[in-house]
């Protein structure tokens, strides 16, 4: 990405390249010629069907085009605009997803995660999906072993699924993902196989526990666009330490989250601003022997508790005779 240049009158912006686009004629009737443009655009979805819809459109078009107004858009920086998305679709494909890295750089998806998920007294805290979700996990047994040859050193999760009023969620089915230690998630990998990631149910008490590896700081994928994004604003790409869940139960909102490596050095940093106090877990490490489950380790293993507080989803009375 090239720096954009603003010069010190007020009035007048200055792009290093341009010519002709290089002073913006201030003045009353070049507003109204601007507002014209709006005015039409905004006209043309009155007609939309879906009230929705067209709430959404006439307000994305009212915000891009003061966008596009504030900081005095010229040409060639919206050709740099669709430059950079037209290689954002070129790297996209089904392994790949650079709208979600480009959303989650923005801040974009931690604002809608806000939006969406708004604090339910005592309920685990919400926050990024990624890129690396995917459907058809492997199931694993209670206390099973989520890590299908993923590298890294074994790690013991355990901790129960409740509900806001205390009460223990039986049957949640919990879907976990996470790196290897390398900072790879297997859809990474290019070989296809599956690692890292699979899903469980909670037990009659609410209980869970399974094995994994512990997670590791990594960089999100930054050979893209949005890596040169990064480096243009003097960001770094790495994410702190940490594990996905996704947790789904009937008459609970859904929760996706992660916990976090407490002491990991990319907490105050993450490329994504995924991290929220809450979520910062301790993890133990434990010289080689038995786990909790009476497995034995011949190498050094970690452990982690984390106890997962879903909210109720509103009840919704249904009327007499459905
Ligand atoms: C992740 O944690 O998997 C992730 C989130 C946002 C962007 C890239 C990766
Ligand atoms: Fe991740």
């Amino acid at each position: 990405m090239e720096p954009f240049a603003r010069d010190a009158l007020p009035g007048r912006v200055v792009l290093g390249a341009g010519a002709a686009e290089d002073t913006v004629p201030a003045g009353a009737a070049q507003a109204a010629r601007e507002e014209a443009v709006t005015a039409e655009v905004l006209a043309s979805f009155g007609g939309a069907d879906a009230p929705r819809y067209r709430e959404i459109m006439e307000s994305l078009v009212r915000h891009l085009h003061a966008f596009a107004r504030e900081v005095r858009l010229t040409e060639t920086e919206w050709q740099q605009g669709i430059d950079f998305l037209t290689r954002a679709g070129h790297i996209t494909d089904d392994r790949r997803q650079e709208f979600i890295l480009l959303s989650d750089v923005l801040g974009l998806s931690m604002l809608t995660v806000a939006i969406n998920a708004p604090a339910s007294a005592g309920a685990t805290e919400a926050t990024v999906v990624g890129p690396f979700f995917v459907a058809g996990a492997p199931e694993v047994p209670l206390g099973g072993d989520i890590a299908g040859g993923a590298k890294g050193r074994p790690c013991y999760v355990s901790g129960a699924v409740r509900g806001t009023g205390g009460e223990p969620v039986p049957g949640a089915r919990i879907e976990v993902w996470e790196s290897d230690e390398d900072g790879f998630y297997d859809v990474q990998y290019p070989d296809g196989r599956i690692g890292g990631r699979g899903w469980l149910r909670s037990a009659p008490d609410g209980g869970y526990r399974f094995w994994s590896v512990r997670p590791a700081p990594y960089p999100i994928p930054d050979d893209g666009p949005v890596g040169d994004l990064l480096t243009a604003a003097g960001r770094g790409p790495m994410r702190p330490a940490h594990l996905h869940f996704k947790v789904d139960a009937p008459g609970y909102r859904t929760l996706i989250t992660h916990i976090f490596v407490a002491g990991d050095p990319y907490l105050d940093r993450d490329a994504v601003f995924g991290v929220k106090e809450s979520l910062i877990t301790d993890f133990a490490e434990h010289p080689p022997g038995r786990g909790p489950d009476g497995r034995l380790s011949d190498e050094p293993w970690t452990s982690v508790t984390f106890d997962i507080v879903l909210a109720r989803l509103p009840h919704v009375p249904q009327a007499p005779g459905i």
